[in-house]
């Protein structure tokens, strides 16, 4: 039997430490951009992205020592999409993980080129001549351009750029909502566990399988983000709660309610399982996770 925590926290320990060995070897450790990149990525995410990559890589047969460069690459990515969305130009928060934003910690314009260096150096990282000598270069190139379009215009940002948009629309409809988060949440979510599944070698099958996994607790994770904001206590997520309704965001509590939020989500989760039929044990972390995504408090 899967102790879930215990999986959580040894991963989350390993993607720490590669992360740090990673900014500690800046050519300037010290210097006021390493000093903002650390700020933000060393600051107590739940390591979710990289840790459905390496989970991924596992269920497929794979090695997860070969894809951590992947899962440090997701997280910077990630971390960078949070540094630019508490910006005062989106968001405008306050707190992120436990701590004042990285724009309010430093200035704006460093918060912006941090979330800027954060980006690049996940794709230094993907390319880095190191980790290319242990797996073959085509299996790199695919696990790059499904992570570049999962972060860029077709993905993530054009999802922040609806997200925007909608601010100023006023209600959005469900199916535009949803479409809405399978962007701007789903799609690296998404491409975390295809990357993971590519480089663990997966074949056609089980990547689709995947897919559709990752998909469905994808949606589901903006969904809960969506409800911790309205019944969340801001001390265990380390970040602000009511803001959704302060800045008129549609929201899936916005716009069915909480406890028919709630039902999507488990319904979501329940259907992310079920495209999990064809694995064996090496899919207990990926399950355990789906069901974790919807029962978080942060
Ligand atoms: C928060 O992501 C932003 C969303 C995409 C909903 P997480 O809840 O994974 O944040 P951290 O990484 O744990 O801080
Ligand atoms: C964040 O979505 C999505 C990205 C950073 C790409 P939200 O704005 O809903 O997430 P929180 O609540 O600030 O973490
Ligand atoms: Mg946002
Ligand atoms: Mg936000």
């Amino acid at each position: 039997m899967l102790d879930l925590k215990s999986y959580l926290f040894d991963k989350r320990q390993q993607i720490d430490a590669a992360l740090h060995r990673i900014i500690e070897t800046a050519p300037q450790p010290k210097a006021r951009i390493v000093e903002a990149m650390r700020y933000a990525l060393m600051s107590g995410g739940k390591r979710l992205r990289p840790i459905l990559c390496l989970a991924a890589c596992e269920t497929v047969g794979g090695n997860s020592e070969q894809a951590l460069p992947v899962a440090c690459a997701l997280e910077m990515i990630h971390t960078y999409s949070l540094i630019h969305d508490d910006l005062p130009a989106m968001d405008d928060d306050c707190i992120r993980r436990g701590r004042p934003t990285c724009h309010i910690a430093f200035d704006e314009a460093t918060a912006i080129l941090a979330g800027d260096a954060l980006l690049t150096l996940a794709f230094e990282t993907l390319s880095s001549r190191d980790i290319r000598k242990k797996v073959p270069a085509e299996h790199w190139l695919d696990v790059i351009s499904v992570i570049s379009i999962a972060s860029g215009y077709k993905g993530m940002v054009e999802g922040q750029m609806r997200d925007m948009l909608a601010e100023l629309q006023g209600s959005l409809l469900l199916s535009e909502l949803e479409a809405l988060h399978l962007l701007k949440t789903g799609a690296l979510i998404e491409a975390s566990v295809c990357s993971g599944a590519l480089l663990g070698l997966g074949s056609f099958d089980q990547i689709a399988s995947l897919k559709e996994y990752s998909k469905n607790i994808g949606l589901a994770f903006q969904v809960t983000d969506d409800i911790l904001n309205v019944e969340g206590d801001p001390l265990i997520m380390g970040k602000g709660a009511g803001t959704d309704r302060h800045r008129c965001k549609s929201t899936y509590p916005s716009l069915l309610g909480l406890s028919e939020s709630k039902e999507t989500a488990s319904r979501l989760i329940a259907h992310a399982i079920e495209s999990l039929a064809q694995f064996d044990h090496k899919a207990d972390p990926l399950r355990a996770i789906a069901v974790y995504i919807i029962n978080r408090n942060r």
